[in-house]
């Protein structure tokens, strides 16, 4: 008797063919990520002996201006295209009225200044919300317990145009008044400052994963109730079209959606919608989780490149992230 014949089952696709070697892999790839896709946001403080390491996130220091200037030259041999200052102010000078927060000298826009003179080819963005200078640590005006919405906005005109004085190039506003985006554009319009772009925080959520920066710039202990009646509730998504849509129609240049891993459904839904330039906030809770991990031995760093591509698969242009001089350091290592 002759062996029973073996009729070979094959797959119809052997998906595998192209997963065999290292070139097939590059050749096949889908999305790339480079030092190009990333914005590198830097805490700067003008405390003296403030500056160094934050408990709740390791790896991360806060930076004097010369700490700054040393940073913005790093991102510029990283092939890192922006920095984006956060400001970390003395806690003294923080008012309910807010006012330093239009101060052409405050900490932040002396960081404009110091790090357009070192990096003039580097884009620096900037944040505005009145939280770094803000006594009761909300991103808008309180009265009563109530954030004031247009009261609010007209600070954080005068915040902008002091902003854009200072050289900023791209302005993040991330306080999620309502108007706030007309408002600047025409105030940036009528100043003359017609190529300062804006990239809104459109969807930004009600967030958990805020907490480390809080710490960072020192508005922890000082935030009276929540953020819960301007930021937007985690259970919505059709919610977040609607502040792209508009904060498009007011004239914003680039739009952020933020958290970032937590939210990657709602970044595929804004590239798709509106394929406008789209940017996504791996925040400080993100990295805090990952980097407590690695620290603890429990995962190894090849997931921060892992992570930092699921923003471009999931339609992002760029990412913000606390990992983007370390990305950028293992992508050149490659
Ligand atoms: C506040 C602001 C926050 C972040 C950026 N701008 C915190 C907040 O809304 O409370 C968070 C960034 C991060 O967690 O890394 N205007």
């Amino acid at each position: 008797m002759s062996p029973t014949p073996i009729v070979a089952p094959f797959p119809a696709g052997r998906l595998r063919r192209l997963r065999r070697t290292a070139a097939l892999r590059a050749l096949t790839a889908e999305v790339g990520l480079s030092a190009a896709n990333l914005i590198w946001p830097i805490f700067v403080t003008e405390v003296a002996g403030a500056e160094g390491p934050i408990a709740s996130l390791p790896g991360v220091d806060r930076l004097t201006l010369d700490g700054a200037r040393r940073a913005a030259e790093r991102a510029i041999a990283l092939g890192i295209p922006a920095v984006c200052i956060f400001p970390h102010s003395d806690p003294d000078q923080k008012t309910d009225g807010c006012e330093r927060a239009w101060d052409p000298d405050n900490i932040g826009n002396q960081a404009i200044r110091a790090i357009k003179k070192v990096a003039p080819d580097l884009a620096v963005m900037t944040d505005i919300a009145l939280d770094p200078y803000n006594a009761n640590g909300h991103d808008g005006l309180v009265r009563d317990g109530v954030i004031l919405n247009d009261e609010s906005v007209e600070c954080l005109v005068r915040m902008a145009l002091a902003q854009a004085e200072a050289g900023a190039d791209i302005l993040g506003p991330s306080d999620m008044m309502d108007g706030r985006i007309g408002a600047l554009r025409g105030a940036l319009e009528g100043a003359g400052h017609r190529d300062v772009a804006i990239l809104s925080y459109a969807a930004k959520y009600a967030s958990g994963f805020y907490g480390p920066f809080r710490d960072a710039v020192g508005a922890s202990g000082r935030l009276v109730g929540d953020k819960k009646t301007y930021q937007i509730n985690p259970a919505n998504r059709d919610e977040a079209l609607r502040c792209v849509a508009r904060d498009l129609a007011e004239g914003a240049d680039m739009v952020m959606v933020k958290p970032g891993m937590p939210y990657l459904d709602i970044c595929r839904m804004v590239r798709d919608a509106f394929a406008a330039p789209t940017y996504a906030y791996q925040v400080s809770g993100e990295y805090a989780m990952m980097e407590g991990a690695i620290r603890q031995g429990w995962l190894k760093r090849e997931v921060v490149l892992e992570a930092l591509l699921s923003f471009r698969r999931a339609g992002c242009d760029g990412v913000l992230t606390y990992y983007a001089p370390e990305a950028a350091e293992l992508l050149a290592k490659g």
